[in-house]
């Protein structure tokens, strides 16, 4: 019940999806979160907030690929919840484009919110960590940061890069006791797959040990323990959630 008492959190993409899932399971362990999207964040936070019965969760407008956002994201932390100690490095946009098919448009969209989206979370969240000691901070990749396919091309580059931009942070503030993590999550049932017909959907998860998709509480679970103190002595570590994909 408690895992996370006293502890406030910022979650970008949180309006909807893994992102909504961890503000549930992040405010059912005590914490206070604010949760930022480019869509509407407000019903997300008025639906957890009536569950756990006191407000613990806000939501603000937040667009990853914009500095300004991300410092009004963390001053709105220290603004309702005196602090900022867990940042989730969430909000993403999937694209399965192979390399030659992908326009220039596209590359920048995409690696502007999945890669440079995270940078900017990690650049305005740690002083706000610096102030309360220490902080834990978890970058959601995937399984396409880890190995490659025929198509996606952006999509696995950004990943890729999530994962190293990681290890560098960990080792940079680890002195700071700032705990930086990546989490790969494989096929996970959210509108974020919607895009992959039904037919694909259920041959790619024939290939799966567990032989089913994942689902975004599987994945806030493994958030919450990395979030937590749990895992103080774990950093610049990767947590693949994907029912054992890459295992095959
Ligand atoms: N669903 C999967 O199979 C899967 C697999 C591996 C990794 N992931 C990753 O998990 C994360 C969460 O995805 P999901 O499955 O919940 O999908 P989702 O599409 O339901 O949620 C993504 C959220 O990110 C938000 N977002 C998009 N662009 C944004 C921006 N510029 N600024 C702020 N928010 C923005 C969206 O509005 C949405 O609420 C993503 O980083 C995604 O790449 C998903």
């Amino acid at each position: 019940m408690d895992r996370l008492k006293d502890k406030v959190a910022l979650i970008s993409g949180g309006a909807r999806g893994q992102g909504a899932a961890e503000a549930r399971l992040f405010a059912s362990e005590g914490a206070r979160v604010v949760i930022g999207d480019v869509l509407d964040a407000d019903a997300a936070a008025k639906e957890i907030n009536s569950k756990v019965g006191v407000r613990a969760v806000a939501a603000v407008h937040l667009d990853v690929t914009r500095a300004a956002d991300w410092r009004a994201a963390v001053d709105a932390c220290r603004r309702e919840f005196g602090g900022l100690d867990i940042l989730v490095n969430n909000a993403g946009v999937f694209n399965t484009t192979g390399l030659e098919e992908t326009s220039e448009e596209l590359w920048d969209t995409i690696v502007n919110i999945n890669q440079k989206g995270v940078w900017l979370g990690m650049k305005f969240a740690i002083p706000a960590m610096r102030e309360r000691g220490g902080g834990s901070i978890i970058n959601i990749s995937s399984v396409a940061g880890l190995t490659g396919s025929a198509g996606s091309t952006a999509y696995h580059g950004t990943k890729g890069a999530v994962r190293l931009l990681t290890k560098a942070a960990a080792v940079q503030y680890g002195p700071e006791k700032i705990r930086v993590n990546s989490v790969h999550p494989g096929i996970i049932a959210t509108q974020m797959i919607d895009i992959i017909p039904k037919e694909q959907r259920q041959r790619f998860t024939a290939f799966v040990p567990l032989r089913r998709e994942g689902t975004a509480e599987d994945v806030a679970k493994v958030v919450l323990f990395l979030a937590s103190d749990d895992a103080s002595y774990v950093t610049g570590a990767e947590f693949v959630v994907d029912g054992g994909l890459t295992a095959t």
